[in-house]
């Protein structure tokens, strides 16, 4: 399982500190929430940010557009340093042609939908994405509750993908924390955003990250022994 720390809830003074310590714990995907105000209610960061996040990583960088018209920004984050955008089916009219565009700038393709969204809408771009997002949470927020309903859409979409053969990344987003990481893994997951789960005021950054391995390890090692 691979683990994408959001910065949303990182100390924003330490912002190179704690995606070194994100880095050197193992983590394999940054995640950007990039967050305009409209179409959700909290505004965060822009590309800016963005760069200077690429600049102090070598892993890859994903964003999380949460903003209307998404397209008008591609080249923005590409230029930042982005290798994957993930953009809402919510605002993407013209999906088809919007998934030609990142193409077209060497984008890595990612799909998501808020969590009442059907998940029908998304279904016929499968086969022309790199990964698709799954919402557990309304978006706009850290540090949210985990939808529990969420399970039965991950499997859902596991099995679609798996029906057309598809190596796209499934990823979960919004309250994945220790008590919900297996639950979400045994849905069929393959990546998880983990925001206020590595970044708070409780841990550091490595011991987050640990709890998580070790949480995953220990479910993990549940269903080799089923009790
Ligand atoms: C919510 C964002 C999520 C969020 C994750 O709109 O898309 O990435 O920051 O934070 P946690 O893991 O704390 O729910
Ligand atoms: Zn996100």
């Amino acid at each position: 399982m691979k683990l994408a720390p959001s910065i949303y809830t990182v100390d924003f003074s330490r912002l190179a500190e704690q995606i070194s310590d994100a880095e050197r714990a193992g983590v394999d995907v940054i995640h950007l929430d990039v967050m305009d105000g409209n179409f959700v209610p909290n505004i965060t960061f822009g590309p800016m940010v963005c760069a200077a996040v690429a600049r102090s990583t070598s892993l890859m960088c994903e964003a999380h557009l949460m903003i209307n018209g998404p397209e008008r920004y591609f080249r923005d984050y590409k230029e930042a340093g982005v290798s994957r955008i993930i953009v809402h089916v919510e605002t993407c009219p013209h999906l088809y042609s919007t998934i030609q565009q990142l193409r077209q700038l060497g984008l890595q393709v990612g799909i998501t939908l808020n969590p009442l969204t059907p998940l029908e809408t998304l279904k016929p771009a499968l086969p022309l994405v790199d990964l698709v997002l799954i919402m557990s949470v309304e978006p706009g927020y850290g540090g949210q509750k985990y939808i529990p309903q969420s399970a039965q859409r991950i499997t859902t979409v596991r099995r679609w993908l798996d029906e057309i053969d598809s190596q796209a990344e499934l990823e979960v987003d919004g309250g994945v924390n220790l008590s919900t990481i297996c639950s979400v893994r045994d849905a069929g997951a393959s990546i998880v955003v983990v925001g206020s789960a590595v970044f708070n005021d409780k841990y550091s950054v490595a011991d987050s990250v640990q709890m998580l391995r070790t949480s995953l390890q220990e479910c993990q090692g549940e269903d080799e022994h089923p009790l």
